[in-house]
């Protein structure tokens, strides 16, 4: 992984994408520009672990380029499962954030890929100062986690 230097039209883009992401779009312009110095971007090479199932959550992404595979592992004799592919747009690791449990599953990337990374600390005030981001982020953890479940 590579801290990468954000230009004028990454934040650009970044503003972008967070419009179209459902739970983002309530947020006034103003909150939303409030959030964007605290994003960092990152590069990642085709298959780098972005974080393993069973790590303590420490940040929320959202995929500006490339793909990840999101793998569960059931027991500690079963081999991985591929429970979903995520693409640019596409947001993952807000389960550890809102739950506070360890990560759920393994996301690896299956392209070389750049992500927009919200440190805990940062995703948690945005949580706090927006109940509409929590209440959609929550939703789709939720579904998230029904659909791992019963992935079998
Ligand atoms: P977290 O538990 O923090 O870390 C693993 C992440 O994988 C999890 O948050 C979700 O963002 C994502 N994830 C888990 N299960 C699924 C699923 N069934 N579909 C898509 N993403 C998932």
């Amino acid at each position: 992984m590579e801290k990468l230097a954000m230009t004028d039209a990454d934040f650009a883009n970044l503003a972008r994408i967070l419009r179209k992401v459902d739970f983002f779009a309530p947020m006034t312009i103003g909150q939303l520009e409030s959030v964007l110095p605290y994003i960092m971007l990152c590069r990642y090479s085709k298959g780098e672990a972005v974080f393993k199932q069973g790590d303590a959550g420490d940040a929320f992404y959202i995929i500006y380029e490339g793909k990840v595979s999101v793998s569960v592992k059931k027991g500690f004799f079963s081999f991985a499962k591929q429970v979903a592919y995520l693409s640019p747009g596409d947001f993952f690791g807000e389960m550890a954030l809102l739950s506070k449990d360890a990560r759920s599953a393994s996301v690896t990337c299956e392209e070389d890929s750049r992500l927009f990374v919200l440190l805990s600390t940062d995703f948690q005030s945005v949580v706090l100062q927006n109940p509409s981001f929590a209440a959609e982020v929550g939703k789709i953890a939720e579904r998230r986690k029904f659909m791992s479940s019963h992935n079998d």
